[in-house]
């Protein structure tokens, strides 16, 4: 079975990232035509984005959305077959693709509706040059609406499903704003769209799409517990026959290091790349010689990702000849938490403020572990990365980072499966040990290569999870 899927985001890699969705957004389209599925990725029209599209092509036209008029142009852009939602009221403003200088932009709630209800009428009507999808994949709550506005439109047989990339972030708008975002008025119950009196679009995606997926199998599992549903358990859990766990790919011709251009090249085989790695990596970010395993991280600096644990344990673990680069932004008090750590630790823990892809790849190539102790990780693209690269992962044991790292447990070592190290509960004293066990499986030289060695050979490319996608697509459309 074949067919075409329209893949409706907010962030696309190449084009506007903060994060793992724009790298899976981007990835999806060549690993779904291996499995004869057409993708075309729907994105807003940020600033710069159209002048870069390759023919371009007016596909689909409104007069008024959401406060202006809004077009969208078809094109070519990196490397992919986009469609973008140009309406300069709504994304023709400085800033991120949700915040501008001065915050969260007010709008949010209507910048995203225009691109969920865009999408769903294009999907629907299908564009003027006659092109429509079978199934509408919506990613996250920015692209929630669209399956509601399929739903509550004229009848249709577009298929949708609704991907639930963070469960963090729920869309939420006043309920006054129904009628504005062009709802019906009687979606707004507890079993609509409805959340603790506010409306949630990524509530109404949940509730409309014919099908639901989250980026791991445990996340989807975890996803129906109080502890990790943030709210939404129930609903999903009452949908479980439709929930599918589809755990992420990487990027395998990004992220080579055979090939990467940014690196020194290595393979697990002939690793003196990997060496010479470390070497520039070390003087790069200003440290000393540093004995035991050079652990990095590059990440956002939020709660989610359990930064605040780091510093506590970083003492005993510099102590026993650890180091530490980090390169990553977000929360101010995390910040500032991370370079107090560096200024105590001078010339073992050093730490860049800032978003650089080349130098993210020159860490993983660097490094000797990374560190990844989120609270929950509904996938995790860098503890694969680290995998790939001979970063040898340190990870929380939750969400997709329990389903890609196989703890080094003394039974893991002695089959010969162990990849990284997992470790719970996730607080400061389980980062603690999670190091020291860091810092003694890197002194056992055998060990340490038989696991960074294992790491570097699994298979983390997109074919598996493209497949799963596929089988999903045609189960939705036949
Ligand atoms: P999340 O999407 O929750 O941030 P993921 O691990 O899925 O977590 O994806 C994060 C992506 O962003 C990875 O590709 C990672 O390498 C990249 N990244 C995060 N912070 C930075 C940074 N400061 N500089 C460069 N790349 C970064
Ligand atoms: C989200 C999650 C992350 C996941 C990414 C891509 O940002 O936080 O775990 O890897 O989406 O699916």
């Amino acid at each position: 079975m074949t067919g075409k899927v329209l893949s409706v985001a907010s962030e696309c890699l190449g084009l506007i990232k903060t994060g793992g969705l724009a790298d899976v957004v981007a990835a999806l389209p060549a690993a779904l035509a291996g499995q004869g599925w057409a993708m075309r990725v729907m994105l807003p029209a940020y600033p710069g984005l159209a002048a870069r599209l390759d023919p371009a092509q007016e596909v689909w036209a409104a007069d008024d959305l959401f406060g202006g008029p809004g077009r969208v142009v078809a094109g070519r852009a990196a490397g992919l077959d986009l469609l973008l939602l140009e309406a300069p009221h709504l994304y023709d403003r400085p800033g991120g693709p949700y915040t501008g200088p001065a915050g969260d932009h007010a709008d949010n709630a209507e910048r995203f509706a225009a691109l969920s209800w865009a999408a769903a009428a294009l999907a629907r009507d299908g564009t003027t040059e006659g092109w429509r999808p079978d199934v509408l994949h919506a990613h996250d709550w920015q692209a929630g609406l669209a399956p509601a506005y399929l739903r509550y439109g004229p009848e249709t047989a577009v298929k949708s499903l609704v991907t639930i990339h963070n469960i963090a972030f729920q869309g939420l708008a006043p309920a006054t704003k129904m009628a504005a975002l062009r709802l019906p008025a009687e979606a707004f119950h507890p079993d609509g769209l409805e959340y603790w009196g506010q409306l949630s679009a990524l509530k109404a995606g949940l509730v409309t799409a014919d099908a639901i997926s989250t980026v791991s199998p445990t996340y989807a599992d975890e996803l129906m517990r109080p502890e990790f549903g943030m709210g939404l358990e129930g609903v999903i859990a009452r949908r479980a026959d439709a929930v599918h766990g589809i755990l992420n790919g990487v990027d395998t011709t990004l992220w080579n290091p055979e090939t990467d251009p940014d690196v020194h090249p290595y393979t697990a085989r002939k690793r003196q790349g990997k060496a010479r790695n470390r070497l520039a990596l070390i003087e790069e970010f200003g440290l000393d010689e540093v004995p035991g395993p050079l652990a990095i991280l590059v990440s956002r600096l939020t709660w989610q990702k359990g930064i605040d644990l780091i510093p506590a344990a970083l003492g005993p673990f510099v102590e026993a000849g650890g180091g530490l680069a980090v390169l990553g932004s977000g929360d101010r008090d995390l910040e500032t938490a991370l370079q107090e750590a560096a200024a105590r630790n001078p010339g073992r823990v050093s730490v860049r403020i800032g978003y650089d892809e080349a130098l993210s790849h020159r860490m993983f190539a660097g490094g000797d572990a990374v560190l990844v102790p989120s609270r929950f990780e509904p996938c995790g693209l860098t503890q694969m990365y680290g995998l790939r690269y001979g970063a040898v992962p340190v990870v929380a044991g939750t969400g997709g980072l329990a389903d890609t790292v196989i703890d080094a447990s003394p039974a893991a070592l002695v089959a010969g499966a162990a990849t990284g190290i997992v470790f719970r509960p996730v607080d400061a004293l389980g980062l603690d040990q999670a190091l020291r066990r860091l810092v003694r499986l890197h002194a056992d030289r055998r060990q340490w290569a038989a696991v960074r060695a294992r790491g570097m050979k699994a298979d983390f490319g997109w074919d598996r999870p493209a497949a799963a996608y596929a089988a999903l697509y045609a189960q939705l459309s036949s």
